[in-house]
C-alpha cells in the first residue's frame, strides 16, 4: 500500500484555542487520516510561554518560542494562527502566506479589519486561507455559505453571534438581573473577549457580520461603516416590556440584500417567542439563513470555547491538508469572491424595520396625542400600544408602542419631534423588531 502523504502543521499561540487545536490534532490523528486519506502531523507550537501546563501532553520538540523558524520551516505546510488581535497575528499571517504556507485562523478582528490585504496576499501566493472559526465558533457556518449554499442567492442572514451577549441577555430576562452583575459572571465563565467592550458594544458581532457579508455578497464593508448597537445600555425594563408583548431581546447581526443594496448591522432586536432564534439561549450562537433556493435554514451551536472553536479550526486544517495532498493546484479556495461595484451599503436612514418604542411620558392630557400624531405625520403606523396606569399623578409613565414596518429615518424624525414637544422625561428607547 502506498504510504499516506504527511502534511505538517505549526500552531502560533498556545492559548485557549491553540491548546484545543493541538489537543484535537493529537487525539484524532488516526481517525482524521482514515477519513481524509492524509496524515496530519502537528510539528510545532509557538508561544512566548512554553512552560505553563495547558493540560495536554505535547510530544518532545514540538513546543518552541521561535516563530520565524516555524514560518519558514519547509516541513510545515499549514500555519494555524490562534494569537488573536491585529498586531503580531497580522505580521505572522502575511509572512506565512508570503512563504507559501496555507493559513487557518479564527481571528475575526483581523479579517474584518485587514481581510482584503490578507485575502489578496493568499491569492497572489496561490495558497489558501481558511477562517471557519472566525464566525460562530463550533458552527461551521462559513463552510455552509462557501459550499452547501453555494448555489443560492443569499437573501438574508440573521445571526446571534456573540455568546457573551446572549448569556447576559438570557439571564437578564430569566432572573430579572441588571446588566452589570451578569457581565461579571460571563467574564468568570471565560466567554468574554479580553476587552469586554468588543462583546457588549457589539463590535465582535459586527466583525463577524462583515465577514459573512463578504462570503454572501462579495462585499465587505468596514466595521466603521456599519451600524453597531450593543447591549450596554439595555434597560431591564425593556426586556420585561418586550416579554409582555411576546418578544425576547437578542443581539442580532443582520446581513441582507435588497436589489443592489446590502444591509449590514448589529442591533438589540425583539424576536417573537415563537421564532427559533428567540430560543437560542445562554452562550449559544445561531445563524438563520435564507437562500433563494434553500429557503430558510438554521445553524445552531456553541459560538465560543476551547473545544468547539478548535473543532472548526481542525475541520479547516483537514480540508486544506486534503487539497494539498490530492491537488496539484494550490488555488486559494477560501478567499471570498469580491464583486466590486455591484453592490453598495444601504444608508442607515433607508433601512426598514418594525420598531419597539418606549417613552417615559408626562402624565397629562394630550401627551399621548403628541406621540401618536408625530408618528402618524411621518408615516409610521402603530400596531400595538400600551400604557400602565400610574398610581400617582405627575410622574412620567412608561408607554410602549410597537410599529409596523417603517423607514429608520422616519422613525428618527418622529422621535425628534416628540422630544422637542417636551412630553417625555428622558430620551425615548428605540429597538428593532424582527
Ligand atoms: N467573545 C466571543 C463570544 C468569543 O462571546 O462569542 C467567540 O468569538
Amino acid at each position: 500500500m502506498q504510504k499516506m502523504k504527511q502534511i505538517g502543521v505549526g500552531i502560533l499561540g498556545f492559548g485557549t484555542v491553540g491548546a484545543g487545536v493541538a489537543d484535537g490534532l493529537l487525539k484524532h490523528r488516526d481517525v482524521m487520516a482514515k477519513r481524509l486519506g492524509v496524515d496530519i502531523v502537528l510539528r510545532k507550537i509557538v508561544d512566548l510561554d512554553i512552560t505553563t501546563d495547558r493540560g495536554i501532553q505535547v510530544p518532545d520538540g514540538v513546543l518552541t518560542t521561535d516563530a520565524k523558524g516555524v514560518l519558514s520551516d519547509p516541513e510545515i505546510d499549514i500555519v494555524v494562527e490562534t494569537i488573536g488581535g491585529t498586531g503580531v497575528a497580522k505580521t505572522f499571517v502575511l509572512e506565512a502566506l508570503g512563504n507559501g504556507k496555507c493559513v487557518v485562523t479564527a481571528n475575526k478582528k483581523l479579517l474584518a479589519e485587514h481581510g482584503r490585504e490578507i485575502f489578496e496576499t493568499a491569492a497572489k501566493n496561490d495558497v489558501d486561507i481558511y477562517f471557519g472559526a472566525s464566525v460562530g465558533g463550533g458552527i461551521p457556518i462559513i463552510r455552509v455559505l462557501r459550499e452547501g449554499l453555494a448555489g443560492n442567492e443569499i437573501e438574508s442572514i440573521h445571526g446571534i453571534l456573540n455568546g457573551t451577549c446572549n448569556y447576559i441577555l438570557t439571564r437578564m430576562e430569566n432572573e430579572g438581573l441588571p446588566f452589570e452583575s451578569v457581565l461579571k459572571d460571563a467574564q468568570k465563565l471565560g466567554y468574554a473577549e479580553a476587552n469586554p467592550s468588543l462583546d457588549i458594544d457589539g463590535f465582535d458581532t459586527a466583525h463577524k457580520a462583515c465577514i459573512l457579508a463578504a462570503l454572501a455578497y462579495g462585499f465587505q464593508p468596514g466595521v466603521d461603516q456599519v451600524q453597531v448597537e450593543g447591549i450596554r445600555n439595555l434597560d431591564g425594563a425593556d426586556v420585561k416590556y418586550a416579554a409582555d408583548f411576546g418578544y425576547r431581546i437578542k443581539l442580532l447581526a443582520v446581513v441582507a440584500k435588497d436589489g443592489s443594496e446590502v444591509e449590514v448591522g448589529v442591533h438589540p432586536t425583539l424576536i417573537p417567542f415563537s421564532h427559533m432564534l428567540a430560543n437560542v439561549n445562554d452562550a449559544f450562537n445561531a445563524a438563520y439563513v435564507k437562500g433563494d433556493m434553500s429557503d430558510y435554514t438554521m445553524y445552531y451551536g456553541r459560538g465560543a470555547g476551547r473545544a468547539p472553536t478548535a473543532s472548526t479550526v481542525i475541520g479547516d486544517i483537514g480540508d486544506i491538508a486534503r487539497n494539498l495532498a490530492y491537488d496539484e493546484t494550490r488555488y486559494a479556495r477560501g478567499v471570498p469572491n469580491y464583486a466590486e461595484g455591484k453592490v453598495r451599503l444601504r444608508a442607515a436612514g433607508d433601512i426598514r424595520s418594525k420598531y419597539y418604542l418606549r417613552f417615559m411620558l408626562a402624565d397629562r392630557p394630550g401627551a399621548m396625542g403628541v406621540v401618536a400624531s408625530a408618528l402618524g405625520k411621518h408615516g409610521v403606523s402603530i400596531s400595538a400600544l400600551s400604557q400602565k396606569e400610574s398610581s400617582e399623578g405627575n410622574l412620567p409613565v412608561p408607554v410602549v408602542a410597537m410599529t409596523r414596518v417603517a423607514r429608520a429615518a422616519d422613525i428618527d424624525a418622529a422621535l425628534e419631534e416628540i422630544k422637542a414637544a417636551g412630553v417625555t422625561g428622558e430620551d425615548p428607547v428605540k429597538l428593532r423588531v424582527l
